[in-house]
């Protein structure tokens, strides 16, 4: 996993609970990186989750409540940080783009990125977006939709279709209501 999504997630615990606590947490999980990320730098997911259940159980939140507060920091990030994916497009063109555009544009920039595949399917209203990755962060995708549906704040329902057997894949479908 990228060190971005490690650094941002650091910077926006310590805005919440300081710095010497967030280097408290760290300490405390013995992490192999030993809690020192680089935005380039390439880290194991299970550092990831070890460190939002650890800083979930601080603010006494669920992981799903955690996950999701920190996928709309992410998105608020990469919104700013990347304004060209953001512009000139609604949500559902947006969605559609991950796979087809934005990710790629990613692979560009960082050769090694660990991306998830979107496969979409539009029918007039209505979404369909699978997710399909090993690493299985489904949740991760889930937490990423809701806060751009937040940015974009158009009138959607959000269903989320999990499947028991097959944990690396998560299908969304979304339905455009009336505002
Ligand atoms: C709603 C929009 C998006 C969704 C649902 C989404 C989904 C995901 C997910 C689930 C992952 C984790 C990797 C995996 O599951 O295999 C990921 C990784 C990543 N995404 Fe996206 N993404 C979105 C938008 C963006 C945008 C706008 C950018 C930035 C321009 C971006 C850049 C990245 C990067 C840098 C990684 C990390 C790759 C790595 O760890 O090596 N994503 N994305």
């Amino acid at each position: 996993m990228k060190g971005v999504i490690f650094t941002e997630l650091l910077d926006m615990v310590s805005q919440q609970i300081g710095q010497s606590d967030v280097e408290e947490v760290l300490n405390s999980l013995e992490l192999q990186s030993k809690g020192a990320y680089t935005a380039v730098g390439q880290y194991n997911y299970g550092e990831f989750f070890a460190i939002l259940g650890e800083f979930s159980d601080r603010l006494s939140i669920t992981f799903e409540e955690m996950l999701n507060r920190f996928s709309s920091h992410l998105f608020s990030y990469f919104s700013k940080t990347y304004p060209r994916f953001f512009e000139g497009v609604d949500l559902f063109q947006f969605l559609q783009n991950i796979d087809d555009y934005i990710h790629p544009e990613v692979r560009k920039l960082y050769p090694d990125a660990e991306l998830p595949s979107f496969s979409s399917k539009l029918e007039g209203d209505f979404l369909r977006l699978k997710y399909r990755s090993s690493r299985g962060l489904g949740l991760f995708a889930k937490g990423l939709i809701l806060a751009a549906i937040e940015h974009f704040n158009e009138p959607v329902a959000l269903e989320v279709k999990t499947d028991d057997n097959d944990q690396n894949s998560v299908e969304f479908q979304l339905i455009k209501t009336q505002a």
